[in-house]
């Protein structure tokens, strides 16, 4: 007990008994149809067993999970606190740009995802079920930087579109549930073309002003991944029947609303108190990137500090309320979550049939409806 309370209290050990890597699940890759396959129908006694709906809705967080924890290795192994004094120095640096802690955080954040995976996988089990396995698409070169290990991965890093637009909508009081859109960007040259969130090789590194961009670049990916984290939970509860599941969606969730409040503070200090629009030219993907000083003179829809979720409308007829959003159907439920990692660049490089399977989750998770 002394010596786990000993490991507990070391900063970069703290959660190490974690870092177990993503627990393999199950033998081959099944069917989505086959995973819910034999499952209760609407008002059978469920007993032990998880509802058709429950079972779709976790085997889509647990692919959400499994992809969540790839790309948070990526970033751990170049910028965790792991990598301190490694070979990737200035890719922490860069980083701590934003916030001295973030070596940390990224550490902590990949413990979590980590922990989400082995936790969703270890329930569905318990009841009986076959968890949704990934292993087959763990194809995507990695990081050339020396050190990380060459083995095949899940997300694709180097050329992102980060959609920014999260910044606005969460400054706004408008409220995309009930139809508003095109909230305004913090960062709209990181949309318009493909970027890099990770120093793909020692070039990277050796060039100041391009990992300081590439650093800038994944803080705004931090925050994007986790805000999409945090409305895929509150839509995807609603759809939820037995109240143990409903437990395990609104607890990981809130540490999703967690991860991407630390992100949101972080990312508006790019370039934070330099006048000049700092603008970088990336040869590999031939993009400009350009990040401007949101903590100085900005409008509220942009303002680096409004980082309290702005009252917005919520239900009609009822006052102005602060809440996360959006968390209606047809936003960031599974299917409007799978299409923006699509859309982000994320899976780059794998083929159909992955992009398929991750959408036929979505579309069974979507269609699981509460059964009272
Ligand atoms: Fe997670
Ligand atoms: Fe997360």
């Amino acid at each position: 007990m002394k010596q786990l309370l000993g490991m507990l209290k070391r900063p970069a050990n703290r959660r190490s008994f974690l870092k177990s890597g993503i627990v393999a699940a199950g033998a081959a890759t099944t069917g989505v149809g086959l995973l819910t396959a034999g499952l209760p129908s609407a008002g059978q006694d469920l007993g032990d067993r998880l509802s058709k709906g429950d079972a779709a809705i976790l085997q889509l967080l647990l692919a959400a999970e499994i992809i969540e924890t790839d790309l948070w290795i990526q970033y751990r192994e170049l910028g965790g606190v792991e990598a301190t004094g490694s070979v990737s120095q200035p890719y922490i640096t860069a980083l701590q740009q934003l916030d001295g802690d973030m070596p940390q955080y990224i550490s902590d954040n990949t413990d979590d995802e980590i922990s989400h995976v082995a936790f969703l996988t270890a329930f569905l089990k318990s009841k009986g079920q076959q968890p949704v396995n990934l292993n087959s698409f763990f194809n995507l070169a990695p990081s050339k930087v020396p050190g990380v290990p060459q083995t095949g991965r899940l997300t694709n890093l180097k050329k992102l579109s980060v959609d920014t637009s999260w910044w606005g909508r969460y400054r706004s009081k408008e409220n995309p549930d009930l139809g508003a859109k095109d909230f305004p960007q913090a960062v709209p040259s990181l949309l318009e073309r493909q970027f890099t969130a990770i120093p793909r090789d020692s070039n990277d590194l050796n060039d100041p002003n391009r990992i300081q961009a590439i650093a800038d670049t994944a803080g705004f990916h931090f925050g994007f991944i986790e805000q999409a984290g945090t409305s895929l939970y509150a839509t995807l509860s609603q759809r939820v029947t037995s109240p143990e599941v409903l437990r395990i969606t609104v607890s990981i969730g809130g540490a999703e609303i967690m991860h991407f409040q630390v992100w949101h503070d972080k990312a508006g200090n790019a370039n934070a108190g330099n006048p000049a629009p700092f603008i970088v030219f990336d040869p590999v993907n031939k993009s400009t990137v350009t990040f401007t000083d949101l903590t100085t003179n900005q409008p509220e829809l942009l303002q680096a500090n409004l980082i309290m979720p702005e009252p917005t409308d919520f239900i009609e007829g009822l006052p102005e309320v602060s809440i996360i959003r959006p968390t209606g159907p047809g936003q960031l439920d599974a299917t409007g979550a799978i299409n923006g990692f699509i859309a982000d660049g994320l899976f780059i490089g794998q083929p159909k049939a992955f992009t398929e399977l991750l959408l036929d989750l979505a579309s069974e998770a979507d269609a699981a409806k509460r059964e009272l």
